[in-house]
């Protein structure tokens, strides 16, 4: 008899975007003549980068003959991508890393819901709320979420970042072990400074705080203040893991691409106090569970940091964040209030005359056949927002606005 991981029966049923996915699809099946438009999920519309598609295709050619072909790579992947993420994403701004301390994965969402695996179950957690769901629920997997009690997780800190504190979140009311920041904002599409991010560097030295920090849209930044990495603020390898995507940098969503950094000076605590070096850790776990991602896609990662690939990912970045703009005008033009689009590709909205983020969200689906993503899915301070990203096709985005407009006025 095998018995279960019984901390799975403790989430709900679904995985936010599944839920989401499947309302939309009841909602197909009963209006199937009306044209919806698709602003839920963070999915690219844009097609890959060419000089991705040109390194791709030469590496699909080396996969025929058995001079070039590539079999296993290694699992923390391969010396040229990660010289080209060392050299452009963190020399690039003053900060060095050894190869050995980056880790290429299929994604920032597999690696910030496999990192716990290096953890133990009983630290616990602190997270900006709303927030990205997958740290939640990989920890609820864990058990290390503890129990869930009026729509929070008992072992998990909320900080809420809300309309009304500016979306800054202030230091946790109780201790925690492990703290989860994700800038820019997934879903909030809001930034930190760099003194605000210093504040957390520092709280974290001074607490022991483990820092997962996903940047995974830091390539959305516009401000030229605004911090892209963790690590650029002094101390940070002491205290912080960073993840980061191609997905939504260069089109990667489906080709599935990312990477990780865990500095060597970082350390985690044995029961007794003993320090341990977590890239150690994180490179056994890698060794043992990953093989690594793909050479293809690794080349095709690698031809984002070409200088064509670098003007290519800045054209189609600025794509989606003119749609950033179209759509933040058109919502205040529709008497909304409406946060981020500034620096990242997200939207935050609250919803119109005290609607329920359910209630906007099934009357923009019903009434104006256009899908965004409940801001309560993101957790407890999501309540009464809805998240809209500027993902989609132009010709979509404009439209979706032309709806929202004559729904509203
Ligand atoms: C989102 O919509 O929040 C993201 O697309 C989800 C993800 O990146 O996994």
């Amino acid at each position: 008899m095998a018995l279960i991981n019984e901390h799975f029966l403790k989430l709900p049923n679904n995985y936010l975007f599944s839920d989401i996915a499947k309302k939309v699809n009841s909602f197909k099946v009963t209006h199937p003549k009306e044209r919806i438009i698709r602003l839920g999920i963070g999915d690219v519309t844009q097609p890959l980068p060419p000089a991705v598609i040109t390194a791709m295709h030469k590496a699909v050619d080396e996969m025929t003959s058995k001079e070039t072909f590539h079999g296993y790579g290694p699992e923390q992947g391969y010396s040229f991508l990660i010289d080209a993420i060392i050299k452009n994403d963190y020399a690039s701004r003053g900060i060095m890393l050894e190869q050995s301390e980056v880790f290429v994965s299929d994604g920032a969402k597999s690696d910030t819901g496999n990192i716990g695996d290096i953890l133990r179950h009983d630290n616990s957690i602190g997270v900006t709320d709303p927030v990205y769901p997958v740290y939640i629920d990989s920890n609820v997997m864990s058990g290390r979420a503890g129990v869930l009690e009026s729509g929070k997780w008992s072992n998990v800190v909320y900080i809420p970042c809300v309309a009304e504190n500016g979306f800054i979140p202030d230091l946790p009311s109780r201790r925690v072990d492990i703290l989860y920041l994700c800038y820019p904002n997934n879903p909030t599409g809001t930034t930190l400074s760099k003194e605000e991010l210093k504040k957390w560097v520092n709280y974290a030295l001074a607490n022991d705080v483990l820092i997962m920090y996903d940047a995974a849209y830091e390539a959305y930044i516009q401000n030229p203040e605004t911090p892209h990495s963790i690590y650029e603020i002094k101390g940070a390898k002491k205290v912080a893991i960073e993840f980061r995507s191609f997905s939504k940098t260069a089109g990667f969503t489906g080709v599935r691409c990312g990477y990780t950094v865990v500095p060597k000076e970082l350390n985690g605590f044995t029961l007794e106090g003993k320090r341990v070096p977590l890239n150690k850790l994180w490179n056994r776990r890698q060794c043992t569970k990953f093989n690594g991602a793909s050479y293809i896609t690794q080349r095709g990662a690698e031809a984002i940091y070409s200088p064509e690939g670098k003007e290519q990912v800045k054209e189609t970045i600025n794509y989606y964040m003119s749609n950033a703009q179209i759509m933040k005008e058109g919502i205040q033009k529709c008497g909304l209030e409406v946060y981020g689009g500034d620096d990242a590709p997200y939207l935050w909205i609250k919803a119109p005359k005290g609607l329920t983020s359910w209630k906007f969200f099934e009357k923009l689906l019903y009434e104006v056949y256009i899908v965004g993503t409940p801001g309560v899915g993101f957790g407890p301070s999501g309540e009464g927002y809805l998240r809209l990203t500027a993902f989609g096709d132009r010709d979509d985005t404009l439209e979706a606005m032309a709806r929202l407009k004559k729904w509203m006025l």
